[in-house]
């Protein structure tokens, strides 16, 4: 793993007519080619935490750098939203190509078609949106955010609104190509999921975040982080999934704003559903 690429430096954060903060007191730092994942429950400041990095909001106190710098919109790091955010009067082709302005005609075109290709829906160049499955649009939108190449590939729940199968097809193929660059460096990525087999699946390290404000709770490396075989089966996998799993359960369960509030105990009687 490199030099820190990302780092929070005591970050804190509140929004004007909002109780409180949102962020409290952050440090962590992102090493150069790692993916890290940021795991919490509803509410915890994952999506504000992205936005910090992307340049598009600032720190009330603390310091956030990438590459060193206060980080500048659209300079250093492309976002997968959850809801994909497709531009729907634009075809697929026309989606990628518009995140390219500054790109001559022909290097534009040629840029467009190479990603298209990477995520496998070049006959679909001149289809719009709306004639494609979810799956489908989340390849565009994984590849409208790969085609700025990148270097650090911001990704907010990419996965949650696929089903569980064209889910799973899609974490291997997609997390294969955000891992590394056009140049075949490894990309750094910080990768926001509720989902505590999605933190384990794909992380290199994870950082557990609880609610109100929003702290780190754990920062916990992935011991078997980028190894070929399913690790779902490994007993690290098995007793880390419980730890992670058990760690949520207790912050919604002890949250008051939580939709879940006091319910331990018939919640606790449940096998885990991780979704
Ligand atoms: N622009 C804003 N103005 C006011 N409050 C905001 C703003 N953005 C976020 N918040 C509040 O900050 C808190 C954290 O929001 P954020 O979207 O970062 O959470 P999250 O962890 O991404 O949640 P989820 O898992 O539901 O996506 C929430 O209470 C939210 O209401
Ligand atoms: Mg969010």
């Amino acid at each position: 793993m490199g030099a820190a690429q990302i780092t929070f430096a005591n970050v804190s954060l509140g929004f004007a007519g909002r109780d409180g903060l949102v962020l409290d007191d952050l440090s962590f730092a992102v090493a150069e080619g790692e993916v890290l994942v940021i795991l919490g429950p509803s509410g915890c400041g994952k999506t504000t935490l992205l936005r910090l990095i992307a340049g598009l909001v600032a720190p009330a106190t603390g310091a956030v750098l990438v590459e060193g710098r206060p980080p500048v919109a659209g300079a250093v790091s492309a976002t997968v939203f959850q809801n994909f955010r497709l531009l729907p009067w634009k075809t697929v082709a026309g989606n990628l190509a518009f995140v390219l302005p500054d790109l001559a005609a022909p290097e534009r075109e040629a840029r467009v078609a190479h990603y298209l290709d990477r995520v496998g829906l070049t006959r679909f160049a001149d289809s719009y949106p709306r004639a494609l499955s979810g799956g489908m649009q989340q390849r565009v939108a994984f590849a409208r955010a790969l085609c700025a190449e990148p270097a650090v590939l911001l990704m907010d729940e990419p996965f949650a609104s696929l089903d569980a199968q064209t889910r799973e097809l899609m974490q291997g193929e997609v997390m294969a190509l955000s891992r590394t660059t056009g140049e075949g460096a490894r990309r750094t990525v910080v990768f926001v999921t509720h989902s505590v087999d999605e933190a384990l699946l794909l992380g290199d390290r994870i950082l557990l975040m609880s609610p109100r404000p929003g702290r780190i709770a754990a920062e916990i490396p992935v011991p078997f982080a980028r190894q070929s075989a399913d690790p779902r089966a490994l007993p690290d996998f098995i007793s880390l999934r419980e730890r992670l799993w058990g760690a949520l359960r207790e912050m919604v369960l002890n949250d008051p704003r939580s939709d879940f509030y006091g319910r331990g105990q018939s919640l606790a009687a449940d096998s885990p559903q991780d979704g």
